[in-house]
């Protein structure tokens, strides 16, 4: 059911998964909070949708490996009286390579961006949404949460993070209004790829999805108000099929996917 009166934080909106989320949120016609690093891509998502919808738009120029960063947005859009109906915890990034032979700095934001602003964000924001009674939690995780990933062990591993926590919060809140959804998208044609040098792996040479599919299956799901939402048959199989493997197995295929 569509709450039009709904203001939407998404992070990770200047690009991919979070601007067609934002597009889709958008066309609610309530507020939408933007959140980034590139402020010119966020200013002209954010004139787009006002051109095309009645929805007012804030835009919030942050690096959430920061760790303060999520605090910050928070202060921020308390001192401006903006309560926070529904926060979309989309930003996030992978590396591909060895563990040892990937920067350590990097390694520390992804767990930074992907791992803690996810959680520190929700922390902030769900006790304002038990006391109004409304709201929700969306949190991309990935088909990379369902087994370990060698040559992207460290997302991997943030992802499946992702998964468990939200699964838990999401019983922790059965019985209250709040909705929360684990989006768990496979392969999607975004930055992502080329960001984490993933482009010429196995894993995205095939049965890779569009943005707009993805954004709208995560979309749905999370007003119908289902738990975990996995887009696309391929990636409902794997997921459904590792259950059902060897880890060993599990591992030396992905490992293959992987290069
Ligand atoms: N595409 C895939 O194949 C795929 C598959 C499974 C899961 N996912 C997940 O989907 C989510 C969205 O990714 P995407 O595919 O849409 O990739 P994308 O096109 O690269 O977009 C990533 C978004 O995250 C933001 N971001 C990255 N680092 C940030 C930081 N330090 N501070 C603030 N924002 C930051 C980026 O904005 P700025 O650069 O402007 O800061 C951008 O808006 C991620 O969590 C990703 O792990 C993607």
């Amino acid at each position: 059911m569509l709450n039009t009166r709904d203001t939407v934080l998404i992070t990770g909106a200047s690009a991919g998964l979070g601007a067609e989320l934002a597009k889709l949120f958008a066309a609610e016609g309530g507020s939408l909070v933007l959140v980034a690093r590139r402020q010119d891509r966020l200013d002209e998502l954010a004139r787009d949708l006002q051109s095309r919808c009645t929805v007012g738009v804030r835009t919030i120029s942050k690096d959430l490996s920061r760790p303060e960063a999520p605090r910050e947005i928070f202060d921020e859009l308390s001192q401006a009286g903006i309560p926070v109906d529904v926060v979309v915890n989309n930003a996030g990034f992978g590396a591909h390579g060895q563990f040892t032979e990937l920067p350590a700095d990097r390694q520390m934001q992804m767990i930074q961006v992907n791992i803690a602003a996810l959680t520190h964000l929700t922390r902030l924001f769900l006790p304002g949404m038990l006391e109004r009674g409304r709201g929700g939690i969306l949190n991309v995780g990935s088909t990379a949460a369902f087994q370990p990933g060698p040559g992207m062990a460290v997302y991997y591993a943030t992802k499946a993070y992702v998964l468990h926590f939200t699964e838990a919060l999401g019983e922790e809140l059965r019985g209250t209004p709040i909705k929360v959804t684990c989006l768990a998208p496979g392969p999607t044609t975004t930055e992502f790829a080329a960001k984490a040098d993933l482009e010429r792996s196995r894993l995205f040479s095939f049965g890779v999805m569009d943005a707009p599919t993805v954004a709208r299956a995560g979309y749905q799901g999370f007003r119908q108000g289902r738990l975990i939402v996995i887009p696309g048959f391929k990636n409902r199989l794997l997921a459904f099929t590792v259950r059902l493997s060897p880890r060993a197995f599990v591992r030396q295929v992905t490992k293959r996917l992987n290069a």
